[in-house]
């Protein structure tokens, strides 16, 4: 960059004097990020100790919270090393950070932007009063393959869902933005294509399409870039025989020349070391040449490019505009942050001690987790439970579990302060139920030795609840699994209890889509809860007890058997007349239960969707009109879903892809009508040239409470036309709430 003094603002000056300055050292010290372990004797930053940053030899740490510790390291930076630059304090607030709140994949399945916007506006406020500055969230990673462990921390397997939901977590992070300290900096991650490893193994390669590419992994991200994230971290894995760290296409070309993005580019942890074992360079040199040619300007832990850079930009192989370029954007989030005005802003403990689980965080964790869950079946209306049933079983180790219920990311969440299923259970009954506990089985174990005593129990008691799934260290990052039933001895117990005839509840908790069709077949009724987070216990209660009608609706396909992974709603046609030709000899081709589905304690009816027009051109709208009726007993939400198929065209389309969606809240009896606006961002595709049009033909809208609706109407698109740019990747209906910077 040519810099002019005088055509500078103050701020830039501020940054260019400062640059002016540094060393080379001090440079590739910004760049580097460190990691520090608490102690009882106070933080220790691993890898050379506080005199790293005396000597200005780290930027940004990762693992530092809380207003003491981050306020001591800070001092050592501004007031014992030679420019005083403040350190950027860094990390994962995935889901919560004191308070924890629902799994971003538990979250999805509230299909409430406005809920997550929020939840995320309340982890941003603690976090930031505990000195933390940037967060490595939102994940967003499309995921549609249940073996991969960190399925649990994206919103699911759709790009629709999940750039709403990327958008609604980016602005929650953000808030009003600086100057407000509770700002939080936020970070798009695993770019891009790391939800889908070969064989659901983390880490592992990915081949992808670039059709598939382009129409469901990087929509997100886009969104996510529109709606202003401030950093981007890619992924570890390789796409199309190039690490992402090392992938100059994607990171300079797409993301920051294509799309525009200005922010920071920081490294997964150890990834530019990883560079060396992914065999795309021999030596540490040729590891920092590779990632900071791909515009990578963080690096996360290894320490290469403190040891290296300096030497690249002495012997000529680095020009120092392009240091500096990395450097600039370090110092601008700084400053944007308002450190270099107060680096102690984010470390205040008044703050610290007024914002954590407040009664107002604990009450929005209660009911993002009562959104989240969902029905999946409820025979003959077993549930909800009456409160005052004489007697309830309840069994299985994680209805115990208080550390489960803070799910994969827990934040600085503490497992006490959690409230597990079985608290939840006993608190919300009678006084004069009695509720028995058995562990009965784990997931953790063959052990067999309680089951008989569970069945006992079982034959004493009115309604037997199971609380099964999977420990929440069962997924998670490099928590993949080879299959998807219930672990340990779960199965056993179930059977068991089944004997007895007694009703069976079971409730289950778990990170991913299970594989259960043994469940789905025998047992009267599933909620899926998930992970809930700090109140899953009381919404568990709330739910089960009927204070509360669920709504939830499943943000990804749940599979019968791993063989048929990946599976997901928004499949192509095959070439054959019916699916039974590419059917398996021995399985099912449908999921057990599809993308959307979810049961309410009511029911609701759909009329058939009506259009504004039969025909459009390319360039008009149209409007499809649907009344939704309450036609149960109670007070319920539905989640509305419309999808939308391109009947003919020049390349081959989505069976359905989701294309709007919205909650209703309907008391028994009530109706209410609907408008959905579909434009161009709907119609168009990208054609066999990589093209955006939209082409003429035939459209069918599927409008419903699930993607297996049939509630449909058909429209013609009578000419083609080219669509100019990009388009948007926020979803319309969040793009009248638009931040300035979304278009
Ligand atoms: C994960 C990232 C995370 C980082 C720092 C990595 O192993 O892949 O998602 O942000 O660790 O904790």
């Amino acid at each position: 960059m040519n810099v002019h003094a005088d055509s500078l603002t103050d701020k830039e000056q501020q940054i260019e004097q400062l640059l002016a300055r540094m060393t080379l050292e001090e440079k590739a010290g910004q760049l580097t990020q460190l990691v520090v372990q608490k102690s009882p004797t106070g933080p220790v930053v691993a890898n050379g100790g506080e005199d790293v940053i005396r000597h200005s030899g780290v930027g940004s740490l990762l693992g530092a919270s809380g207003v003491q510790d981050t306020r001591r390291l800070q001092q050592i930076a501004v007031e014992e090393s030679r420019l005083h630059i403040p350190l950027l304090f860094t990390e994962d607030v995935l889901h919560g950070f004191r308070t924890i709140f629902p799994v971003p994949l538990a979250e999805a399945a509230a299909w409430d932007p406005d809920l997550t916007q929020r939840t995320t506006r309340a982890a941003a406020v603690e976090a930031s009063a505990s000195g933390i500055h940037l967060t490595y969230a939102p994940m967003i990673d499309i995921a549609r393959d249940p073996r991969w462990g960190r399925v649990v921390e994206g919103s699911g397997e759709d790009p629709f869902l999940g750039s709403a939901l990327a958008v609604a977590r980016v602005r929650g992070f953000h808030g009003k933005g600086p100057p407000e300290v509770s700002t939080l900096l936020s970070t798009a991650k695993h770019f891009v294509g790391y939800g889908a490893p070969e064989g659901g193994r983390d880490y592992n390669t990915s081949d992808l399409s670039e059709r598939t590419l382009l129409e469901t992994y990087l929509p997100p991200f886009r969104a996510a870039v529109q709606a202003g994230v401030d950093a981007v971290m890619p992924a570890y894995n390789e796409l199309d025989g190039i690490p992402m760290h090392a992938n100059g296409p994607l990171l300079r070309e797409k993301l920051r020349e294509q799309w525009g993005f200005r922010g920071l580019i920081v490294s997964d942890f150890n990834s530019v070391r990883e560079l060396m074992l992914h065999g795309v360079a021999a030596t540490p040199t040729e590891a920092v040449k590779v990632a900071f040619g791909a515009t990578v300007d963080i690096d996360m832990v290894s320490g290469l490019y403190a040891q290296e850079l300096p030497a690249l930009v002495r012997n000529g192989q680095l020009a120092q505009s392009t240091l500096d370029s990395a450097v600039r954007r370090v110092l601008e989030a700084k400053q944007r942050l308002g450190l270099f005005d107060d680096p102690y802003r984010y470390s205040d403990a008044a703050r610290e001690k007024a914002n954590l689980l407040t009664p107002q965080s604990r009450a929005l964790a209660r009911e993002a987790a009562q959104k989240s869950m969902v029905l999946l079946k409820n025979e003959k209306a077993l549930l909800p439970l009456h409160k005052d049933l004489p007697k309830l079983l309840v069994v299985g180790a994680l209805a115990d579990d208080q550390r489960s219920t803070l799910g994969s990311w827990p934040g600085d969440g503490r497992a006490k302060e959690s409230i597990s299923v079985l608290q939840g259970i006993k608190g919300a009954v009678s006084s004069a139920t009695q509720v028995v506990y058995i562990q009965g089985a784990s997931p953790d174990d063959l052990d067999l030795s309680e089951i008989d005593k569970a069945h006992q129990a079982a034959l004493d008691a009115d309604v037997v609840i199971a609380v099964l799934g999977e420990r929440a260290n069962m997924s998670g990052e490099a928590r993949s699994r080879s299959s998807l039933g219930l672990p340990g001895a779960q199965d056993a117990l179930l059977s068991r209890l089944l004997e007895t005839g007694k009703p069976v509840v079971v409730i289950l908790m778990n990170g991913r889509p299970l594989a259960i069709p043994h469940l789905a077949e025998q047992v009267p009724a599933i909620l899926e809860s998930w992970f809930l987070g700090s109140e899953m216990g009381n919404a568990v209660a709330d739910i089960l007890f009927g204070d509360v009608n669920p709504s939830g609706k499943l943000p990804v396909t749940f599979p019968r058997a791993v063989g048929q992974v990946p599976i997901y709603y928004s499949q192509k046609h095959t070439g054959r007349q019916s699916n039974k030709d590419a059917a398996y000899i021995d399985q099912s081709v449908t999921p057990l239960y599809p993308f959307g589905h979810g049961l309410s304690y009511t029911t609701f009816t759909y009329d058939p969707p009506t259009l504004s027009a039969t025909q459009i051109t390319a360039t008009e709208t149209l409007t499809v009109q649907v009344t939704v009726h309450n036609s149960g007993q109670r007070e319920g939400e539905e989640i509305v879903q419309l999808y939308l198929h391109d009947n003919v065209a020049s390349v081959t389309r989505p069976v359905r892809a989701l294309r709007g969606f919205t909650r209703v809240r309907l008391k028994p009896g009530e109706a209410r009508t609907l408008d959905f606006v579909l434009d161009q961002d709907d119609f168009a595709l990208l054609d066999r040239y990589f093209l955006r049009r939209v082409e003429p033909g035939t459209f069918t809208v599927f409008v419903g409470g699930s993607s297996a609706t049939d509630n449909q109407a058909s429209f013609e698109i009578t000419n083609t036309a080219r669509v100019k740019g990009l388009g948007s990747a926020i979803p319309r209906m969040l793009r009248a709430l638009a931040n300035k910077t979304d278009e």
